[in-house]
């Protein structure tokens, strides 16, 4: 029988490629979203995508009821994915409470409904955003985590903390958290994709806008920063390299023997970009001139960050297979798409 995983934030952007790496990978994904940040017709292009019908709870996982009834009818669960959040860093800024409530209380029902059931496995979506401007590049899991400049970052940090300190309850719960750096690109059927409501804050998308035509120019945020070429550095990962991550996560934990057991990974490329070689990079995956200018720097933003994959690589098998001018073809194709 196929293993049933839910997936929380199933119908967003990464939570959508993760569905579908799941149905590939022999799982039965069930998603469960309240379409605050995602259009219901993203379930329709999974189910065209897997040529399967994928079943779907709509509501919010910070009612506990609601997922309570949910696991009774889903019958026997092998794990939850946990996407649901709110995640926008500046937004996180001008409504600090919404994001602790949104982030905090998702994650502490999900948990609490997980235990009282027995369902064992737990893979939670954290960020490389934990470790702020780190003095020691790339970035291992011993990298000290530092104090958050956002509550965004802030809620990834104590949701880390939260699950440790349940599996250290004696709860039987295994858990992984993913460090995600940067993600960006599509699937390869242009079906799913990112979904960015009003003007994009991301670089990517925003290249990808500016390109179509919907807005005039891309501003650089700073030149005048100390690396090779003066702009920013990060490490850029496909979404369906990162998705397949959480597969390996799954299966990593169903072969851990103890039943106690948190972990957290980085999921990068191990590689750095500057925000001029993403522009090259899209010119040339995408054989179009971008239109774009130096600006002033942006606050908050740190001069460069990109991880080290070694643990994920050994450990769970994982590695990416996809190339950042991958990304940057599978971004344009779904920017054509939508337009
Ligand atoms: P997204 O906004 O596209 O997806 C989140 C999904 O969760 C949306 O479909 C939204 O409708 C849903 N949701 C939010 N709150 C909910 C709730 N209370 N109940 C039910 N559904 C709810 O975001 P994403 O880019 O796919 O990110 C997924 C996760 O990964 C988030 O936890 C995010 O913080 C984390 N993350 C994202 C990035 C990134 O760059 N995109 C980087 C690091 C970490
Ligand atoms: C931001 C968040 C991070 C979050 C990630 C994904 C901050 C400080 N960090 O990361 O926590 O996980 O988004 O949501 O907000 N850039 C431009 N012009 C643009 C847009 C971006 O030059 O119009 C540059 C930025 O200065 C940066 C790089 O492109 O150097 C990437 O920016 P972005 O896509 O916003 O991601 P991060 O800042 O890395």
């Amino acid at each position: 029988m196929k293993k049933k995983i839910i997936v929380t934030g199933g119908a967003g952007y990464i939570g959508s490629h993760t569905v579908v790496e799941l149905f590939n990978a022999g799982f039965e994904p069930v998603i469960v979203d309240n379409f605050s940040n995602a259009d219901k017709s993203v379930v329709e292009r999974i189910n065209e995508i897997t040529g399967s019908n994928i079943t779907l709870h709509e509501g919010d996982c910070c009612d506990e009821g609601f997922l309570r009834k949910m696991i009774e009818a889903e019958g026997e669960i092998d794990g939850f994915i946990h996407f649901a959040a709110y995640k926008a860093v500046g937004e996180s800024v001008k409504k600090p409470l919404e994001y602790y409530r949104n982030n905090f209380d998702s994650l502490l029902i999900v948990l609490k409904v997980m235990m009282d059931s027995s369902i064992p496995h737990f893979v939670f979506s954290s960020s490389c955003t934990v470790y702020g401007q780190a003095e020691v590049l790339p970035v291992t899991e011993e990298t000290p985590v530092q104090k958050q400049e956002s509550p965004y970052g802030n809620t990834k940090k104590v949701c880390e903390e939260m699950i440790n300190d349940a599996v250290n309850s004696g709860a039987k719960l295994k858990c992984i958290s993913l460090r995600y750096f940067n993600p960006i690109g599509a699937h390869s059927s242009a079906r799913i994709g990112e979904l960015p409501l009003g003007v994009p804050q991301n670089l990517v998308p925003f290249i990808t806008q500016t390109a179509a035509g919907i807005r005039e120019q891309l501003t650089v945020f700073g030149d005048d920063y100390d690396t090779p070429d003066g702009t920013c550095i990060r490490d850029y990962i496909h979404v369906v390299d990162l998705a397949k991550a959480h597969v390996k996560s799954l299966e990593y934990l169903e072969a851990e023997k103890s039943e106690n057991f948190y972990d957290v990974f980085n999921v990068g490329t191990g590689k750095g970009n500057s925000v001029l070689e993403v522009i090259k990079a899209f010119e040339k995956a995408s054989g179009k001139n971008l239109k774009y200018v130096i600006g002033p720097r942006r606050a908050g933003d740190i001069v460069q960050i990109y991880g080290n994959v070694d643990k994920a690589n050994k450990l769970l098998g994982w590695k990416t297979e996809l190339s950042i001018e991958d990304s940057l073809r599978d971004a344009w194709e779904w920017e054509k798409r939508l337009a």
